[in-house]
């Protein structure tokens, strides 16, 4: 019998966070959820943290433990997103407040001692969201770097270029600092840019299947959609919204499902312009050492069945 992998899930929800630890948290054969860890992005600290919670209770898994991280990226002001996510970012459903206690440990501490403790190579870190808990914990105590098994992060793109600016997608534009330290840190990456999220596109009858699942969970994910899509839609065009931070928890599931380039990348933190780019080498134009599984696509009706299959066992 094989154990499941051991994460912890770093994360700002925001509803596509939301459905990324519904999915990681109805997937107990495979994954083990050590703690999630709460980072101001999408909104301040003190929603993020209070949102994680609302959805660990969704899932019936109140005994989860949810610790609150860094309130702002290491040397910049908190860039939040509430234009896509709402004012409590996971607007759209009405949501009871959570009973289930915030822990008292402060979240970076939890990751360092999280990673002291267990053996080395056993604890893969899943950040959803500005990488500051992550490049905190690894400023503060290098020693855990290397006892890392792997970094499965939703952020940046090379194709799709910028969805917060021109050049930068959200989760990297929000603490470039924080994304340098990971990027350089030798752990072995892997990193789902938008020119991946961006094919996790849901439509009509994707929204449709959640909701006929017939629980509350189902309709949660149904109508954080129906709220979120809207921005999308009028931005892109597109049919539905990208359910972004659930490609992070799926290609633990199915990597099967992925498909990308081991290149070089590197973070842009001094221009004003491209701050927060992610300056992927896809064609190999460089020498540089290769420090990510940067990926480009995912088959999209094959992660839409697995992730409507495994909210429906919540
Ligand atoms: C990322 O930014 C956030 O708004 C989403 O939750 C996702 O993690 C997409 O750029
Ligand atoms: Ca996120």
């Amino acid at each position: 019998m094989t154990h499941p992998r051991k994460i912890i899930i770093d994360t700002d929800p925001g509803q596509d966070d939301a459905v990324a630890i519904l999915l990681a948290l109805a997937s107990p054969d495979e994954l083990d959820v050590l703690g999630i860890t709460a980072v101001a992005g999408n909104v301040p600290l003190p929603l993020t943290q209070k949102n994680a919670r609302i959805i660990c209770e969704l899932a019936g898994k109140p005994q989860t433990k949810v610790f609150a991280g860094c309130d702002a990226p290491i040397k910049r002001k908190l860039v939040t997103a509430e234009h896509v996510h709402g004012k409590t970012g996971l607007d759209g459903p009405q949501m009871a407040d959570p009973v289930m206690p915030l822990q008292d440990q402060h979240a970076v501490d939890f990751i360092i001692d999280t990673l002291r403790h267990e053996a080395p190579h056993t604890v893969t870190l899943c950040p959803l969201g500005p990488l500051t808990n992550i490049a905190v914990a690894f400023q503060r105590a290098p020693d855990i770097i290397t006892r890392v098994q792997q970094i499965v992060l939703m952020g940046g793109a090379y194709f799709e270029v910028g969805n917060i600016t021109p050049a930068a997608e959200f989760n990297i534009y929000v603490d470039p600092e924080a994304a340098e330290i990971v990027f350089k840190s030798g752990v072995p990456l892997v990193v789902m840019p938008l020119d991946v999220t961006h094919k996790a596109l849901t439509n009509r009858a994707r929204v449709e299947a959640f909701r006929a699942l017939g629980t509350e969970p189902g309709r949660m994910v149904a109508e954080w959609t129906d709220f979120f899509e809207r921005f999308d839609m009028a931005k892109y065009g597109s049919e539905g919204a990208p359910l972004h931070d659930p490609c992070v928890i799926a290609y633990l599931l199915r990597p099967d499902l992925f498909a990308g380039r081991h290149i070089n990348v590197e973070i842009e933190t001094t221009s004003d312009l491209t701050l927060g780019m992610t300056v992927a080498d896809w064609w190999g134009v460089t020498d540089r050492k290769a420090n990510a599984l940067f990926m480009g696509s995912v088959d999209t009706e094959g992660f839409f069945t697995l992730l409507t299959e495994r909210i429906g066992r919540l």
